[in-house]
């Protein structure tokens, strides 16, 4: 019933797949993210990372109030002038294109920010940003300590709707502090409510959803990540943490990974979720077409970030890094993810998975594009739980007292990222691996908590393969008790059947399920091959 359906419509899937057309058949505009060929201009999202660069940088020079600011009001991405006109217009239309002159001396473009009202002498102006990333904006102001300002509009002059040069409007304004960012590392938890959460019949997003359930807060991000800024307690229905007992380095370091593991991989999801929606809008004009691929552009510039550069191999902050780190630790680098050198197994996945589905969405195929969603969702789980795993480890057995220390705020905040999804398979093994990971538990069992999430990968979408376990390059072998573990599933395929044989002769009810089984094990395959 269910499966046989389920196993028909992978069979279409597959067919469909080998039918696509090449779909290069709009202008590439984006400059090439690690190997990823967007379709649209996504620099200045790609450029986010700047920003979580910048506030790590603020944390490691102890400045927790500039890094707080930097969290919060941005310096790098969707940059805008927050001007004041000496006289009124008629209405702005949102994205009206004007021309001023920069500090540099310049003509920049700017567009209008949202709709202004006739007579209205406030106005937001977002600056222009180019497909090249390197030189994507020269106007990054915000909160950074050090701003870029030459891009700027001066401080006085006049801006005129582009191409009409006569209707030059004189404006003031003070470049250091009128110069804002609208896409913060904090706005994508604060904007999820409504992105997210209350976004149609389609919201909650599934994923979201378990963190919504878990923390019962919106802005659950945030709300962590507040409270470590400000030493203090959260206020979830689930998953407290008391930053207050917190050492500094502790604390800096669980800040750097909740932003990027909280904030920054749910919204990374948001986009994929969001290219879905637009198709599913089933609109078949080419507008739609450029939402969703944009879409799809947006969510890979947010997972990889601009400092990867075209080929991958930069030293990005974002989870493309994060990944390629943990690969290196867990031997599961390379494309048969067996390896402790080159590029993640996670990402090199995530980026064919992504062509794929960009095909699927120029074609139209919604539903189908879903699976390749689940699957990339599931593949970057994986550095959240290697990296749970890995500053449990290190928390417990790292030599130096200082590397314990900062590792119990780094698995505090990975728990953060990985329990709430747990939390979804089981409440009490969550809630275990919860309590053992708080900052000052001296109850720490590696055993246990390895295994409380080794009980659910499959509830979590993810492997023991993919996972691998904690190698040691000294001695080539698993460190102790922290070995990959085998998943049942990709262990006794083959013995399988023989049981399904003897179960003939056994009670139907039993055959039935191992049945059901083994059919959604050839509809994983099926799914494994189309991919190819
Ligand atoms: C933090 O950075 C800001 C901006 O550079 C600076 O004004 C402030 O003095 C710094 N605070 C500390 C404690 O270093
Ligand atoms: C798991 O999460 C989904 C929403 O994402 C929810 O529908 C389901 O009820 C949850 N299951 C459990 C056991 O929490």
């Amino acid at each position: 019933m269910g499966v046989l359906q389920i196993s028909l419509n992978l069979l279409s899937f597959s067919l469909s797949l080998l039918l696509l057309v090449d779909h290069h058949d709009i202008v590439i505009n984006g400059e090439v993210i690690a190997g990823y060929k967007p379709a649209y201009q996504v620099t200045d999202h790609a450029a986010l990372d700047l920003d979580q660069q910048l506030m790590t940088w603020l944390l490691e020079a102890q400045n927790l109030t500039q890094a707080s600011l930097v969290y919060q009001k941005g310096a790098h991405s969707k940059s805008y002038a927050a001007i004041t006109l000496q006289q009124t217009t008629g209405k702005i239309n949102k994205n009206t294109a004007f021309v001023g002159t920069s500090i540099g001396g310049e003509p920049v473009t700017l567009y209008a920010y949202s709709d202004f009202e006739a007579g209205a002498t406030e106005l937001k102006l977002r600056y222009a940003t180019s497909d090249i990333q390197s030189e994507y904006s020269f106007c990054q102001v915000g909160k950074n300590p050090e701003p870029v300002l030459h891009g700027c509009l001066t401080a006085l002059g006049t801006v005129s709707l582009e191409g009409i040069q006569s209707a030059a409007l004189p404006y003031t304004y003070n470049p250091e502090t009128d110069n804002k960012n609208g896409r913060t590392l904090a706005g994508f938890s604060t904007g999820a409510e409504k992105k997210m959460g209350k976004c149609g019949p389609q919201c909650p997003y599934v994923d979201y959803a378990k963190y919504l359930n878990y923390f019962g807060e919106f802005d659950y991000g945030n709300q962590w990540i507040m409270a470590a800024f400000e030493k203090r307690e959260t206020k979830f229905s689930m998953g407290n943490v008391d930053f207050r007992p917190y050492s500094q380095p502790a604390l800096h370091k669980a800040i750097q990974v909740a932003t990027l593991n909280m904030n920054v991989w749910m919204y990374v999801i948001r986009e994929f979720e969001d290219a879905l929606d637009d198709c599913n809008k089933g609109c078949a004009s080419d507008q739609c077409n450029a939402d969703k691929v944009n879409a799809w552009d947006e969510g890979i510039a947010f997972y990889t970030g601009s400092l990867e550069g075209d080929d991958g191999l930069g030293d990005g902050v974002l989870a493309y890094a994060l990944a390629d780190d943990l690969c290196k630790d867990f031997k599961t680098c390379g494309a048969s993810g067996d390896v402790t050198t080159g590029l993640s197994y996670v990402n090199q996945e995530v980026f064919s998975l992504s062509d794929s589905a960009v095909e699927l969405l120029m074609a139209e195929k919604c539903a189908e594009t879903r699976f390749y969603v689940q699957e990339i969702v599931g593949l970057i789980t994986v550095p959240l739980v290697q990296g749970l795993l890995r500053a449990t480890y290190q928390s417990m057995y790292a030599e130096d007292e200082e590397s314990r220390d900062m590792a119990k705020g780094e698995a505090a905040a990975f728990a953060a990222s990985v329990v709430p999804i747990l939390h979804n398979c089981s409440e009490s093994d969550a809630a275990m691996v919860q309590e053992q990971l708080a900052y000052t538990s001296d109850q720490r069992d590696y055993v246990a908590i390895k295994q409380a999430l080794e009980r659910h990968y499959e509830c979590m979408g993810i492997t023991c393969t993919q996972v691998g376990g904690l190698w040691d390059p000294n001695i080539n072998e698993y460190r102790k008790d922290a070995a990959a573990c085998v998943t049942l599933d990709e262990e006794t395929s083959s013995t399988s059947w023989q049981w399904a044989a003897l179960g003939v002769g056994v009670g139907s009810a039993a055959m039935i399920l191992l049945l059901a089984v083994l059919l959604m094990r050839e509809e994983q395959k099926s799914l494994r091959l189309s991919r190819k």
